[in-house]
C-alpha cells in the first residue's frame, strides 16, 4: 500500500511533485478550513509529514497511529513538541548547515540597514525630502572597526563573526552556554558573560536557539545594560526577546536602533514596532533566497524519504535517537 504523506505548509513545487509521484499526498490548505482540524483528521493514518512554520504538538497529533517522521523545512525546531514526539517514537528531522551563510548575510543586512538608517532614508529620498544636504537627524553609526557582540556562537553565530572580523575589522565578543575556543581563536573572538557583552558591544546580534533557557533572555534589564548608541539585531527567534521591553527601549531611545527578522507572534500584525523609525522589520526571511530554500527543500525531502524507506535520516533532532552530525 502507498505510504501517506501530509504536506502541512507551502513547500517547493518540484518536491511536491516528486512526493506526489511516490506517495499518497494530502496538502493541508488553510483556505478550506481549520488547519488543526485538517491535521488531526489526516494524521490518523499518515506515515510522514513535511513542511514548516506550524505548531505540531500533542493537541493536533493526538490521533497519530503510525506516523514515523516529521521533516521540517527549517533548522529551528521550536514549533515541535519534541518530548511528545519522543514519547510516540516519531522522528523529527531538520535542515541545518545549508542556510548558515544566507542567514549570516541577513544578520549583516539588518545590522547595516539599522546602523545607517537605510529604510527611513530610502523613504525620505523617495518622498522628496532631499532638498538640502543631510543633517544630524540622518546620520547613522560607523560599523567598521567597532565591537560586535554575538549571543550564541553556533554555526550561524560563527558565520556572522567571520563577516565582522574579516569584512569589517570588528572586535568580536561572544556569549555562549560554553566557551568555543576552536571557533573563537581564528577570529580573535573573546568570551564574555552576557552582562559584559551587552555593556561592551556597539552591535549585539542574537543567534541562539529558542529553548527554556533562552526564552526572554533579552529583557528590559538587558536593554538597560546596552550602550545608547548600540544596534540590536535578532535573527534567531522572537521569543528570545521580551518584545515589549524592546519596543520601550526603542521608544525611549535607550538604544540607537534594532534590526529584526523574527517576532513573538508571526506574521507580525498591528505592532507598535510599525510606528518606530529606529527599527528595521523583515518578515522572517533569514534563509529566504531561492538557492538556499531549494537546498532546504531538497534536504527535507531526503530526510522524509529516508525515514519512509527505513533508513535513518541524516539530520535527526530527537535526542533519544543517536544524532550523527
Ligand atoms: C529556520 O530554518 O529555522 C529559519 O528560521 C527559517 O525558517
Amino acid at each position: 500500500m502507498q505510504k501517506k504523506v501530509i504536506v502541512f505548509s507551502q513547500i517547493d513545487a518540484e518536491v511536491l511533485q516528486k512526493l506526489q509521484a511516490q506517495y499518497q499526498v494530502v496538502v493541508i490548505n488553510p483556505k478550506i478550513g481549520d488547519v488543526n482540524e485538517q491535521i488531526q483528521r489526516e494524521v490518523v493514518d499518515a506515515d510522514g509529514m513535511i513542511g514548516a512554520g506550524r505548531l505540531l504538538n500533542e493537541k493536533n497529533l493526538a490521533t497519530v497511529q503510525k506516523l514515523k517522521i516529521i521533516s521540517s523545512v527549517s533548522v529551528g525546531y521550536d514549533n515541535y513538541d519534541v518530548a511528545y514526539l519522543n514519547q510516540k517514537n516519531i522522528w523529527l528531522a531538520n535542515t541545518p548547515h545549508v542556510l548558515t551563510e544566507t542567514t549570516a548575510d541577513l544578520a549583516f543586512t539588518l545590522l547595516m540597514s539599522a546602523a545607517r538608517k537605510v529604510p527611513s532614508l530610502d523613504q525620505w529620498t523617495k518622498q522628496g525630502e532631499w532638498k538640502r544636504t543631510v543633517g544630524t537627524a540622518e546620520f547613522g553609526q560607523d560599523i567598521f572597526g567597532k565591537t560586535l557582540g554575538i549571543i550564541g556562537l553556533g554555526h550561524i553565530g560563527e558565520a556572522i563573526a567571520r563577516r565582522g572580523f574579516h569584512g569589517f575589522n570588528m572586535n568580536i565578543l561572544y556569549h555562549n552556554r560554553r566557551e568555543k575556543l576552536e571557533l573563537a581563536q581564528p577570529l580573535n573572538a573573546q568570551y564574555r558573560s552576557l552582562k559584559d557583552l551587552l555593556q561592551q558591544s556597539d552591535f549585539v546580534i542574537v543567534a541562539v536557539d529558542l529553548n527554556a533557557a533562552s526564552k526572554a533572555l533579552i529583557n528590559a534589564e538587558a536593554f538597560n545594560l546596552m550602550q545608547k548608541h548600540a544596534v540590536f539585531v535578532n535573527i534567531s527567534r522572537g521569543s528570545v526577546v521580551d518584545e515589549q521591553a524592546l519596543i520601550e527601549a526603542l521608544q525611549q531611545r535607550k538604544i540607537f536602533a534594532a534590526g529584526l527578522d523574527v517576532y513573538q507572534r508571526e506574521p507580525l500584525q498591528d505592532s507598535a514596532l510599525f510606528s518606530l523609525d529606529n527599527v528595521v522589520t523583515l518578515p522572517h526571511v533569514g534563509s529566504a533566497t531561492a538557492e538556499t530554500r531549494q537546498k532546504m527543500s531538497n534536504l527535507a525531502y531526503q530526510n522524509l524519504v529516508d525515514a519512509l524507506e527505513d533508513r535513518v535520516p541524516r539530520y535527526l533532532v530527537n535526542e533519544k535517537f543517536s544524532v550523527v552530525y
